[in-house]
């Protein structure tokens, strides 16, 4: 009879967490004579995450459908806590793989832990060792770690991160970044591929302008953060040869400021959030980035592209050494100093747009995969 040896429950709930966790579905689901595998979404993000699983072709065996509008830490942690405590006991599985620094991820580790099932960390060990910034990520992922039996860790300086806090090097394996094996997958795609939203990007023309693409969602930049940046990218846009294109993410407390702000100026392009493809797609023809997004930091030092980022400091501090990266808060001179000196100074242009690799070479869920597989032999 056919008897898997290892069940395996991967779960996530939010937009990055899916684009990270899909190449990992894909590789367990090229062994389905080892792996009886089930993937678990919390909805923590509806749309965003839809978008996402649409793309990458991946049916949830269990949706909780938690996402309510506007919601808060403390309810959205409940529910999942009670939530994943169901599925793990119809399951019953060996590992349940986690991703990053989401309460997905924290709330569904503690549930794993109180049912003594196995937990896999993935982006394990990123830290600023402050616990306000970034807010509540920087503890989500210190919970996480504390719970997790196994981290893998993208890089050696997040590795390094876990050895400090006394984590057994034997439960840490150094993988590279999976959000480089989904670049990969969404480049690959792209060559013979072309959905609305890349057909409307392409009308827009896009070589006549500088393009800026901006992204922001960070709970600790809401309000006054917020206020500034778009008076920053206000301020900008002042140079009619910039065009900006502006994803806005669907929290109420970004939509509401940057709509307030930025809405009816004639070269800010103020658009629903993108599919992967369209964005991946859309990054690649950007002149730089301004965000304060995890996943860009990663994707953008791979394709070359500078990143302006809104943030004091950064738990990815591979790309910042890269010279990719270059972290500028969120204060309004200081975005709009920095901006105009990569579009006029064309040496600090060049110096931030060479393409590096810190967070891998693609192969990172096939590292994982591996792991798992030589687990107990
Ligand atoms: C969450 C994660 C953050 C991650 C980010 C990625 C936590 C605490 N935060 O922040 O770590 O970097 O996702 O984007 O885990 N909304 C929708 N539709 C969607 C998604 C969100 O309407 O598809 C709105 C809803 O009103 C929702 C709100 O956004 O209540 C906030 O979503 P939430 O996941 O709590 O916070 P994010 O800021 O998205
Ligand atoms: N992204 C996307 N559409 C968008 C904006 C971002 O697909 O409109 C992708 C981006 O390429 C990256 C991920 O979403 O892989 C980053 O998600 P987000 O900024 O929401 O979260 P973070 O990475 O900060 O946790």
């Amino acid at each position: 009879m056919f008897n898997p040896e290892k069940k395996i429950l991967i779960v996530f709930g939010t937009r990055p967490e899916a684009i990270k966790m899909a190449p990992l579905v894909k590789e367990f689901q090229k062994y389905p004579e080892r792996y009886n595998l089930k993937v678990c979404v919390t909805a923590q993000h509806r749309e965003m995450l839809d978008q996402v699983l649409s793309f990458f072709d991946i049916v949830p065996d269990y949706d909780l459908n938690l996402m309510r509008p506007g919601q808060n830490l403390s309810q959205l942690t409940a529910d999942i806590l009670l939530g994943m405590k169901g599925i793990l006991e119809d399951f019953c599985p060996d590992f349940v793989f986690v991703h990053g620094d989401t309460t997905t991820s924290m709330a569904t580790a503690l549930a794993a832990f109180y049912n003594q099932t196995k937990v896999c960390h993935v982006e394990a060990g990123l830290r600023t060792f402050n616990k306000h910034s970034p807010f509540p990520e920087e503890i989500n992922r210190q919970i996480t770690g504390r719970i997790t039996d196994l981290h893998f860790a993208p890089t050696s300086k997040s590795s390094e991160n876990l050895l400090k806090e006394g984590t057994n090097a034997e439960n840490i394996v150094i993988t590279g970044n999976t959000v480089i094996d989904a670049l990969f997958l969404a480049q690959d795609k792209l060559k013979n591929y072309e959905d609305d939203e890349i057909k409307y990007l392409k009308s827009l023309e896009l070589t006549q302008n500088k393009v800026i693409l901006v992204t922001g969602h960070r709970r600790e930049n809401f309000g006054e953060g917020f206020i500034n940046i778009c008076n920053a990218l206000k301020i900008i846009a002042e140079d009619k040869d910039v065009l900006i294109i502006y994803p806005v993410h669907l929290n109420p407390n970004v939509q509401k400021p940057v709509k307030e702000i930025l809405d009816g100026i004639d070269n800010i392009l103020l658009i629903d959030p993108l599919g992967y493809p369209a964005f991946s797609w859309l990054m690649g023809k950007s002149y730089f980035i301004i965000t304060d997004s995890g996943g860009v930091q990663e994707e953008a030092p791979s394709l070359g592209i500078p990143v302006l980022v809104m943030r004091d400091n950064t738990e990815r501090p591979e790309a910042v050494d890269a010279g990719t990266v270059k972290l500028v808060g969120t204060n309004t001179e200081t975005i709009v100093r920095e901006a105009k000196s990569l579009l006029t100074d064309k040496e600090v242009y060049d110096a931030m747009s060479l393409a590096h690799n810190p967070y891998g070479d693609g192969l990172s869920a096939s590292r994982i995969v591996k792991a798992i597989n030589n687990v107990g032999e």
